[in-house]
């Protein structure tokens, strides 16, 4: 039977960099992905990485294409009825943010752990993955063929995104917690052939709900809509989104740019913390363990804040038998979850509008916007929280 030092079940952000981050201190792994190699690179997520993520990705030799293509941006905008607010992140912080698609960080990755003499195993289900209470773990799988294999490793990490099945041993652990919340609304998304309405991004609040407007290149637009979350595709047609964009967005002359619309698709909002993220040699990562409604895109960064600290940790008891930072991971993680938990929950609470809440809320709620964006210290705080806490770093 084969062995691996860790065992990665998902190629998602947190899977693929935490594959890269062991390799980069000469501890090998082996991912096993559900999905075809195709899917992954092309499935359609949000795309803001904080200065933390961008650091890492240049540092060890990942940014290239990003560096080259992606919109690394300065600032943001906050627009209230169509009055445009400027938060500044790079005078405020000293950081900047960009604008580069979860899909090609994926690719980007995919691309540097195969160069890197990585395995990755697409379209392979993990069966089960069994041991982990005691000293060796057991990964069952079926291949791309249908063969049915074996392979052990020291460590198995779940990073297998929200619907995880290994989070049920994790939580049957005394005093293990799994939290969550739902929101009263959801975002329509679409993907737009035409040119940029502005560099920046737009975040905007308007009595007929939120609007982001996003960018993926010169030629293609991300945009979302604030909607019900009980909303079909069909029930958004093109002109019905366009009215609605302009509508919240428009302004200050400023118009938002039509073009073909080649995507559409509805994200719910949930938020979830699973705590702890570990159960003896089974650890959870990124989406697994916690999910953070769309507002600030924290998810991708969250995934990766998790394995800065998991990687050194499995170095560390892989290469020395140290196992004092495995055994604190989650204590380590889960303080930098809720933060970004509420910051997501925040900057959604303050942008969106749900008439059901009544007029009190309503006012309450622009009111608390406009405090945060006429005070510099509202904006530092805000973009402070938007750039993102510096990654975690542990000597190995
Ligand atoms: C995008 C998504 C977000 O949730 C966000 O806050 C900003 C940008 C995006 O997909 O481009």
């Amino acid at each position: 039977m084969t062995h691996t030092p860790v065992a990665i079940i998902g190629a998602g952000p947190a899977g693929l960099t935490l594959s890269h981050l062991l390799h980069q201190h000469g501890v090998e792994s082996v991912i096993f992905e559900s999905r075809s190699r195709q899917d992954v690179e092309e499935t359609v997520r949000a795309g803001v990485l904080e200065q933390g993520v961008i650091n890492m990705m240049r540092q060890t030799g990942v940014s290239e294409r990003m560096d080259a293509h992606a919109d690394i941006d300065d600032a943001i905008d906050i627009s209230i009825n169509g009055s445009r607010t400027r938060i500044d992140l790079k005078e405020l912080t000293g950081h900047q943010m960009a604008v580069w698609a979860q899909h090609e960080y994926l690719t980007d990755f995919i691309a540097k752990r195969l160069a890197d003499g990585g395995t990755i195993f697409f379209e392979t289900q993990v069966d089960d993955a069994d041991g982990y209470d005691g000293d060796k773990v057991v990964i069952d799988y079926t291949t791309a063929d249908g063969r049915h294999e074996q392979m052990t490793a020291d460590y198995v990490v779940a990073a297998d995104g929200s619907k995880s099945p290994y989070r049920g041993p994790i939580l049957e652990q005394d005093g293990a917690v799994r939290s969550r919340h739902e929101y009263p609304y959801a975002w329509f998304g679409i993907l737009v052939n035409g040119p940029q309405t502005q560099k920046e991004l737009i975040y905007a609040t308007h009595e007929e709900g939120f609007a982001l407007i996003s960018t993926r290149s010169k030629d293609v637009q991300r945009y979302y809509l604030q909607c019900d979350p009980n909303d079909t595709v069909d029930q958004w047609s093109d002109e019905r989104i366009w009215e609605q964009l302009h509508k919240r967005v428009d302004g200050e002359g400023l118009t938002v740019q039509e073009g073909e619309i080649f995507d559409k698709s509805v994200l719910k909002f949930r938020s979830a913390v699973t705590d702890p993220m570990q159960r003896g040699r089974l650890f959870l990562a990124g989406d697994a363990a916690h999910t953070v409604p769309p507002t600030g895109a924290k998810g991708l960064n969250l995934a990766v804040a998790d394995v800065s600290v998991l990687a050194p940790g499995l170095v560390r008891a892989i290469k020395r038998g140290d196992n004092d930072l495995l055994d604190n991971y989650s204590a380590i993680a889960v303080p930098r979850i809720w933060r970004a938990q509420h910051f997501s929950y925040w900057m959604s609470s303050m942008l969106h509008s749900v008439p059901e809440q009544g007029y009190f809320q309503h006012r309450r709620r622009l009111a608390e916007l406009e405090a945060m964006i006429s005070s510099e210290a509202g904006r530092r705080y805000q973009a402070e929280q938007y750039v993102g806490i510096d990654l975690p770093k542990f000597e190995v």
